[in-house]
């Protein structure tokens, strides 16, 4: 058996079991979409969103990419929050990094990756916004692990800094923001950040005709 047909087959036995356990599984999912959650998370296989968090399909609405960013260009991410916080009506949205990243490793080399360059270049970023702090960590695997915690804590800001979370916050006092980092070594997902509805930033960032 070549190894995408075990997923296939793997995929009707799943299938099969969620009906025996639940004869109306999926009929209820199929009519029905009412996350409480949209999680962003990194793409890294190690990091699925409804298995570290034991939630079932249909509980998270889930956005990944390289180091969990929210880039104000990217049309994906912002298409992706728009329908999560408008239509689905989300209360909470997670940016959940994890430690060890590879993304945000690679953002502290010098190695030249072609197009990834321009994704990494925004970490880069984030790297030059707490540069006094993270140069005094000698250890590189502790560097990198805070500078994993920054990330979140900066993505979760640049959230805030969207019209879409700003006007959510103005009429309907939804969503809450967390920043999360789960940790690939013990399994546990270690809060770092948190942004309530109505919170302020730099008010550079502020909209006030939404
Ligand atoms: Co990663």
């Amino acid at each position: 058996m070549k190894p995408f047909e075990k997923l296939l087959l793997e995929n009707k036995a799943w299938a099969r079991e969620k009906i025996q356990n639940d004869p109306e599984y999926f009929n209820r999912l199929a009519n029905l979409q009412t996350p409480e959650f949209l999680w962003i998370g990194c793409s890294d296989s190690r990091v699925p969103a409804n298995e570290i968090t034991g939630t079932e399909p249909g509980e998270i609405f889930v956005h990944r990419n390289i180091a969990n960013m929210v880039v104000h260009t990217d049309l994906n991410l912002l298409s992706v929050l728009d329908y999560a916080v408008h239509h689905l009506k989300v209360k909470h949205v997670i940016v959940c990094g994890h430690y060890g990243c590879g993304g945000v490793k690679a953002a502290l080399t010098h190695h030249n990756l072609g197009i990834i360059n321009k994704w990494l270049r925004n970490i880069k970023d984030v790297f030059r916004y707490h540069e006094s702090e993270l140069n005094q960590i000698d250890d590189e695997a502790q560097k990198l692990n805070r500078l994993v915690e920054l990330n979140v804590e900066e993505q979760v800001m640049n959230l805030a800094k969207t019209s879409i979370i700003q006007k959510a916050w103005k009429y309907e006092n939804r969503p809450y923001l967390h920043g999360w980092v789960y940790g690939l070594a013990n399994g546990i997902i270690k809060p770092v950040y948190e942004m309530k509805p109505g919170s302020h930033l730099d008010p550079i960032y502020e909209y006030d005709d939404l």
